[in-house]
């Protein structure tokens, strides 16, 4: 299988980007292939006119979004590591799901959401926003499991804290059975995509509802 990780940290050295790391290389580890998305690295413009074909606006779409968006339909299933920041997603993220627009990149894929926070109880407000605001358009398909790494900043590290070690392991173990669970999403929808019911069958349904 192929997993696009996709890590909305606006900060290159954020804790979203290290996770999201962290994640691929376990994939990897499994003997399945990985891309990393960083939107903190990757310079994606601001969603205008141009990307619906406006003169003067158009030409930097074609450099600078067709190859992210290549990478990403190429993929299986992802995994969207999403920073709480003032209790929402990130603007860099949002913007994702602007250039996402309804197309059928991500559709009818599965997604696992990671929520990260610095602080010890922060973290679900990613989730919920994630899950009630970001699939009308673009169909992504939310797995109904969802893992908060909080105190991110001590966690998934090589060495862990004593204080630490507990959350550190729970947070292993649920990644684990999660990622196994992702595994099998993105197995199954292969074939409920190949049934050809998830194709949008007129323009007057293109916008979902
Ligand atoms: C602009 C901004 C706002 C933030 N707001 C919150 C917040 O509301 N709740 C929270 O738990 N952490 C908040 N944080 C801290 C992040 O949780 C922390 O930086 C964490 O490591 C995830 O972000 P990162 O991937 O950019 O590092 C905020 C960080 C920034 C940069």
């Amino acid at each position: 299988m192929k997993f696009a990780l996709i890590s909305g940290s606006h900060r290159p050295t954020g804790n979203s980007g290290r996770i999201a790391q962290h994640i691929a290389g376990l994939l990897e580890g499994q003997g399945h292939s990985t891309s990393v998305l960083d939107l903190a690295t990757t310079e994606l413009p601001f969603w205008d006119e141009g990307l619906w074909g406006a003169e003067g606006l158009k030409d930097k779409w074609q450099t600078q979004w067709e190859p992210v968006k290549s990478e990403l339909a190429s993929a299986d299933a992802y995994i969207i590591v999403a920073p709480e920041y003032h209790g929402m997603a990130p603007s860099k993220l949002t913007n994702l799901f602007l250039l996402l627009g309804n197309g059928d990149v991500v559709a009818h894929k599965p997604v696992l959401i990671v929520t990260v926070s610095a602080g010890p109880v922060n973290g679900a407000y990613p989730v919920a926003e994630l899950r009630s605001f970001s699939t009308k358009n673009n169909r992504m398909v939310y797995i109904p499991e969802h893992l908060i790494v909080r105190n991110a900043g001590d966690m998934f590290l090589p060495e862990t804290k004593p204080e630490h070690e507990a959350s550190n392991a729970y947070l292993t173990e649920r990644l684990h059975w999660l990622l196994a669970m992702l595994t099998d999403y993105a197995e199954a929808f292969l074939t409920l995509r190949a049934k050809g019911h998830t194709q949008v069958p007129s323009p007057k349904f293109a916008n979902g509802m």
